[in-house]
């Protein structure tokens, strides 16, 4: 039985009897006949054309996303023309949030790929479905926005880089921080020497609760067996018969809180700090990341008892092979964090207001020097008329005001209509994820790990 006949009859015999005319049209796409890919949308967006984007998956991020596009509507000549959730509360709430007929609403992604009227599609699904919907969503000729993190498994996060490449189309994926200027700013400060050879840099994504970490609310109605706005397509969320995860019996848990799950995700790594490696790698590294050479992690449960796989406290170093180390931590426990840095022979770069360099008290002459153009008075003259670098006083602090770009959903418009580049392209995007991943597989098996770039493989360091 095809995975389209199975969901009618289930959604049939689950919810015939109650379910009222307005939730039936929300799902009325997924009896139709088979989706067939159309391939042949053509690549590229005049300046002016409309972009009309399906957005698949509308929780809590979802929502986010359709809220803001509604929002920009005219001023980016932008719309939502299909929403698709297997949770049909969720799905229904997306159609009236985006003023959409019912029929514009389906619980199969495939719906949203076959019709040639969608430009783009937005992916906010749990991690493990994400680039199973945004390769088929390429081939089938449309241009994607994939949530962060990018994959579940390096292997993944891979195929979705070389499909990006063979297709031609344009993907960004979902870390805002990559949108923020002071990282390009910073990103050319660093190329332009100004605080010397990069060493190593820092960052953190910590919180503290007193409900546990991710025990997000979860509907009580909710189900495969739930009527009406309960039913939930579970058999589609886990994705087993693609092989994305098991097949499990129905789990709330898993459902409204997948965080706390080694199956759909990495918890603190893939949720938060892959919002702080990306940008800090493309600082670093430039626009397309670099792939590590060697990461650790370490960590654990130290206060969250539930049955969690995932731990409340997790840190992580990642080494590259362009003789740098990023230090990454996320703990749930204490809401201290450690400011976002990047080290340099000569000085450090600052991002914790405006950015901001800082010199090395032993190196003042070199990041005076580096610096010249942006020291107001670097320079002073000795009793003779020489000119030298001012004596150090400390630290001397050079404001730089972020470069002005567009936000992470206007990078991604633009890149369709070819006016800028993503903000996360696909290779900053797949180069992040192998670190976090190697972190993650790092603390679960208590090993250092080496990527092997020959085999695009994680093996034991
Ligand atoms: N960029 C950010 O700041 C940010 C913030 C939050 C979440 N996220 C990312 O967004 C993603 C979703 O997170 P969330 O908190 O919104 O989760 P969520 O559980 O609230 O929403 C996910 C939705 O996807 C639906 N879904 C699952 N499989 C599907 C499928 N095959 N087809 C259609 N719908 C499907 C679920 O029913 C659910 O409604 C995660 O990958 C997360 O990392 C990013």
């Amino acid at each position: 039985m095809s995975d389209h006949a199975d969901l009618s009859r289930r959604t049939f015999l689950g919810t015939a009897a109650a379910t009222s005319a307005a939730t039936l049209l929300a799902s009325n796409a997924i009896g139709k006949e088979q989706p067939t890919t159309d391939s042949s949308a053509s690549i590229g967006h005049s300046k002016n054309d409309k972009i009309n984007m399906g957005v698949i998956g509308t929780g809590g991020m979802g929502h986010g996303h359709l809220r803001n596009i509604m929002s920009r509507k005219e001023a980016d000549n932008v719309s939502v023309g299909r929403v698709c959730d297997v949770y049909r509360r969720r799905l229904n709430s997306a159609l009236k949030v985006t003023d959409n007929p019912s029929d514009r609403g389906t619980m199969d992604y495939r719906y949203v790929l076959d019709d040639p009227d969608i430009d783009a599609v937005l992916i906010a699904t749990p991690d493990h479905w994400h680039t199973k919907i945004a390769i088929d969503a390429m081939e089938a000729g449309k241009d994607v926005y994939v949530e962060k993190p990018l994959s579940l498994t390096t292997d993944q996060a891979i195929a979705c880089r070389d499909a990006v490449h063979r297709t031609g189309r344009v993907l960004q994926v979902g870390p805002q921080g990559t949108s923020d200027g002071r990282y390009w700013k910073a990103s050319k400060a660093i190329a332009d020497g100004r605080i010397g050879k990069v060493t190593w840099s820092q960052g953190s994504y910590c919180r503290n609760s007193r409900g546990g970490q991710f025990n997000w609310h979860i509907d009580p109605d909710a189900g495969p067996g739930g009527t009406n706005d309960g039913f939930v397509w579970w058999d589609q969320w886990l994705g087993h018969k693609h092989g994305l995860t098991e097949k499990i019996p129905w789990n709330a848990d898993h459902f409204f809180r997948f965080r706390k799950y080694w199956a759909y995700n990495g918890g603190l790594a893939t949720d938060l700090l892959y919002h702080k490696l990306a940008p800090l790698l493309l600082a670093v590294s430039g626009p397309n990341g670099e792939y590590p050479k060697r990461v650790v992690a370490a960590g654990g449960r130290y206060l969250e008892k539930d049955d969690r796989d995932i731990p409340d406290n997790f840190f992580m170093m990642a080494e590259y092979p362009g003789e740098h180390t990023i230090m990454l931590v996320s703990v749930m426990t204490n809401d201290t964090n450690i400011p976002v840095q990047i080290h340099g022979q000569y000085g450090s770069i600052d991002f914790d207001n405006a950015l901001s360099l800082s010199e090395q008290r032993t190196w003042w002459p070199e990041f005076r020097k580096a610096n010249d153009d942006l020291l107001e008075h670097s320079m002073v003259k000795d009793e003779n008329g020489k000119e030298h670098p001012r004596p150090a006083e400390g630290q001397a602090k050079l404001e730089m005001v972020g470069e002005s770009r567009p936000d992470h959903m206007g990078a991604f418009l633009g890149a369709i209509r070819g006016q800028c580049e993503p903000a996360c392209n696909v290779d900053l995007g797949c180069s992040t994820m192998v670190a976090i991943k190697m972190a993650v597989e790092s603390y679960r098996t208590g090993q250092a790990l080496r990527w092997d770039p020959r085999t695009e493989q994680i093996v034991p360091a």
